[in-house]
């Protein structure tokens, strides 16, 4: 391997990891390969750029810590989050799909009971969230474990609002018998992604809007079932078709309903105008139907 040229570097680098035991690693590491190749070549990256990419990579990777993952919010504003959601978790058209985790997510969150409040006294409107998990027949899903986390009024999850220590807006909730389950907090908000890193800087040099819709965070397990990792959004927003990383699916924005003050759902009341969101999910078994053995 000598005397390399433009024409023929790229085979010999893919002899290199041809090789590999893994045969699945020397399949993404060929094709990591040849697509990087690729792209200096179609876009003539001259030696300033590449020094550029690097930086930017080199920072990108100094910004991450224990609480914070720049890399992730990388892959989720360039799409590639839910491109690889899209083809490892392809749901039938009436079952509940998935969207990001995002960065957000804790899990020390508090386990409580059905019909808690979850908002530790944050101001906000308030919001009454009346869930039902079902398999694909219609029939209820007991005993599934409900994580739900979402942002305050501002669009500050918990750990972003001054002089919170304990965790606020989450919990870990759990279907009865009936498939059902609720919770009560404040409406959440719109909110910009983290950018004041190198994905703000991405986001700014392309004029993209950092703003992602309102939502309610859901994520979904129940033994026998695929897990669900999701979000809702209010079909009022006016984010949903700018959403920085690209979250957004028709069957996940629905009705926050607003009410007057006045007695508020199931047995509780409220002396102020507050929003109610109602939602079936439905779960897809974790062997497809049509792996059923023929007789
Ligand atoms: C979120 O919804 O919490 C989120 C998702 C992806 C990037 C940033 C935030
Ligand atoms: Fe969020």
């Amino acid at each position: 391997m000598r005397d390399l040229t433009d024409d023929t570097i790229t085979e010999a680098v893919l002899s290199t990891v041809r090789g590999a035991k893994d045969a699945r690693l020397a399949e993404i590491l060929g094709a990591l390969v040849r697509h990087a190749h690729d792209f200096v070549r179609e876009t003539g990256l001259t030696e300033e750029e590449w020094a550029r990419g690097v930086d930017f990579l080199t920072r990108t990777g100094q910004l991450c810590t224990a609480t914070r993952q720049e890399f992730i919010l990388l892959s989720d504003v360039l799409g590639v989050t839910m491109l690889v959601d899209a083809l490892g978790n392809r749901r039938a058209a009436g079952s509940t799909q998935n969207s990001v985790l995002g960065p957000f997510f804790r899990d020390d969150r508090p386990a409580l009971p059905d019909g808690a409040d979850i908002s530790e006294g944050l101001p906000g409107t308030p919001f009454f969230f009346e869930g039902s998990v079902t398999d694909a027949q219609g029939a209820p899903v007991g005993g599934a474990q409900v994580d739900v986390w979402h942002s305050d009024a501002d669009g500050h999850y918990d750990v972003d609002v001054p002089g919170l220590s304990d965790p606020a807006m989450r919990a870990l909730l759990r279907t009865g018998g009936d498939g059902g389950f609720r919770f009560r907090s404040v409406r959440p908000s719109s909110y910009p992604i983290p950018d004041d890193g190198t994905v703000g800087e991405l986001m700014r040099a392309t004029g993209r809007s950092v703003m992602r819709p309102a939502h309610l965070h859901l994520r979904i397990t129940a033994a026998g079932f695929q897990k669900v990792t999701t979000m809702l959004f209010p079909s009022d927003d006016a984010h949903l078709d700018q959403d920085p990383v690209f979250g957004v699916k028709q069957s996940l924005v629905t009705e926050y309903a607003r009410h007057r003050a006045g007695t508020g759902p199931y047995g509780t009341s409220t002396q102020e105008p507050y929003t109610l969101l109602r939602h079936t999910f439905v779960l897809e078994p974790v062997e497809p139907a049509s792996g059923a053995r023929h007789l």
